[in-house]
């Protein structure tokens, strides 16, 4: 099973990848999770995706094609995958398919999460995610039961950098740019499936499931 995840910043892919992968054995390559665990190792591609980041840009298409090329390489993505937030451009698109083409492999479903961008503000300066298992968490959508702390394992919960207002409108409005020509690639390989990503999450991930159940 080899699918993509796509949608402007906050839409919900990384909270839907999240249960998506309880249900199907595959691993969740997010984009945005890779460069932040460089930034935080501090290695030479942390250094670079942070200057991007921080100013809510993509990171130049090369860097990027590079680190997921290497990631689909290795043994427990020959099984399948779960994109999410890769691609973001047609350049990484095109990159993705002859990757794909050259191990014998095709996309079979991109999931684009749909939701008005006015809200999309909002989930993310409220967006709050543990320190220990990255859990994500809403102060108001998906609140954790005890303030500033993980349902799960007690950690303690922190905001990204980059969820701040200055840089969420940025981020935003870059994405924006570069969704339609994505989803008019996907369209003609007929591959793109569109969900209403506005409603509760459950609901939202009841389609995904359909979906998936149904490839
Ligand atoms: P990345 O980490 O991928 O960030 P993003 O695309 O901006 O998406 P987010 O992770 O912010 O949102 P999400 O859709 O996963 O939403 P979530 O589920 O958390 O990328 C960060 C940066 O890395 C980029 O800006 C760029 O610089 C770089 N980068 C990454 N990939 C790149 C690429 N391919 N090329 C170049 N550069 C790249 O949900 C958000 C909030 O909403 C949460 O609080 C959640 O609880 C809540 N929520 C979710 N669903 C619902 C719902 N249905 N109703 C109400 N609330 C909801």
């Amino acid at each position: 099973m080899n699918i993509i995840l796509m949608g402007l910043p906050g839409a919900g892919k990384g909270t839907q990848a999240s249960e998506i992968i309880k249900k199907y054995p595959i691993p969740h390559i997010s984009t945005g999770d890779m460069f932040r665990a460089a930034i935080k190792n501090g290695t030479p591609l942390g250094k670079e995706a942070k200057s991007f980041m921080d100013k809510g840009e993509l990171v130049p298409d090369e860097v990027t094609i590079g680190i997921v090329k290497e990631r689909l390489a290795e043994e427990d993505a020959k099984k399948g995958f779960l994109l999410d937030g890769f691609p973001r451009t047609v350049e990484q698109a095109a990159a993705l398919n002859q990757m794909l083409e050259e191990t014998g492999r095709k996309i079979e479903a991109v999931i684009n999460i749909e939701v008005q961008e006015e809200e999309l503000m909002n989930r993310l300066t409220g967006r709050r995610i543990c320190e220990t298992c990255g859990t994500t968490y809403h102060l108001v959508f998906n609140p954790p039961k005890v303030e500033g702390i993980c349902d799960l394992d007690g950690g303690k919960l922190y905001q990204r950098e980059d969820d701040n207002p200055e840089t969420v409108a940025n981020r935003l409005s870059v994405n924006i740019k570069q969704t339609q020509p994505l989803l008019d690639f996907y369209r003609e390989q007929g591959v793109l499936r569109n969900i209403d990503g506005s409603r509760e999450i459950q609901e939202v991930t009841g389609d995904v499931e359909s979906i998936l159940t149904n490839l």
